[in-house]
């Protein structure tokens, strides 16, 4: 099968106010789905079309990095149909959207515990990371069994092994030195974190990386969430970025 080329798409606003790293909490497919009568699983099922739509459009304006919050830790507590659903769409979003991601310059990469996935999820997941491996345009990270709490635990003690070993001082752990021991070295830090369905918490999702971030709350449930609404995040998120540079620097107190 052919794959899709996508045309580049001219950015909505100038890149310097732009956001360089979207995060989004996607949220809301449950409800999507039982207001319309459907099962929970649905709303899942609809969701990815707002995932492609999304992950489309930053590959088009060239968006740095993309992370969507697709699994948590907590996630393993919904009914295991619902667990077992979940794991089947996302491997068959890898299986489907492999060859247009590569294609297209696209890097896949996770971050989470990935290594506690179903072992054909994440052999699927490590196969579309090694193919792209190499590609140089957006990075789209999915968050998978991923807690930002486990992962800045995880870093602190990786950090202190390390001090154990005289491999490092205690004095030389600054902000760097734990970032490059984060899930997300080697991105850049969060700008916007977009969390939809009318939701204003955080959800473990990234704390340390969006330490600095905008929050932009979407009203649309996930499914429902498309480019457009991508758009208005990023032109409020470039407002502020603009009316910032227009103050000019800020008087001292
Ligand atoms: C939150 O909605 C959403 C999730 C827990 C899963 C997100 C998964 C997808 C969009 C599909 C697969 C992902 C990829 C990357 C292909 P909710 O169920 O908590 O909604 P509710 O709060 O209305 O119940």
């Amino acid at each position: 099968m052919a794959t899709t080329l996508w045309p580049t798409l001219e950015p909505p606003a100038p890149r310097e106010f732009l956001p360089r790293h979207v995060a989004i909490i996607m949220d809301g497919n449950g409800r999507w789905a039982s207001r319309r009568g459907l099962v929970r699983v649905r709303g899942h099922e609809a969701g990815v079309e707002s995932v492609r739509d999304c992950v489309r459009y930053s590959g088009q304006t060239h968006l740095k990095a993309l992370t969507l919050y697709a699994f948590s830790t907590e996630n393993w507590k919904r009914p295991r149909t619902e667990v077992t659903y979940l794991m089947r769409l996302l491997k068959k979003y890898l299986i489907e959207e492999r060859d247009e991601l590569h294609a297209n310059g696209v890097r896949l990469t996770s971050i989470g515990r990935v290594e506690e996935l179903p072992k054909d999820v994440r052999e699927c997941l490590e196969h579309v990371q090694e193919h792209t491996a190499g590609n140089r345009g957006l990075t789209l990270s999915l968050a998978l069994n991923y807690g930002s709490q486990d992962e800045i635990r995880d870093a602190a003690r990786a950090l202190a092994g390390k001090v154990a070993r005289g491999e490092l001082s205690a004095d030389e752990i600054d902000e760097a030195q734990v970032a490059a021991h984060l899930h997300t070295a080697g991105l850049p830090p969060v700008d916007l974190l977009i969390r939809t369905a009318g939701e204003q918490r955080i959800s473990n999702f990234l704390l340390w990386q969006a330490s600095g971030a905008d929050f932009h709350v979407a009203q649309p449930c996930w499914p429902d969430f498309r480019r457009a609404d991508l758009i208005e995040a990023m032109l409020a998120y470039a407002g502020r970025r603009k009316g910032a540079a227009l103050a000019g620097p800020r008087e001292p107190a």
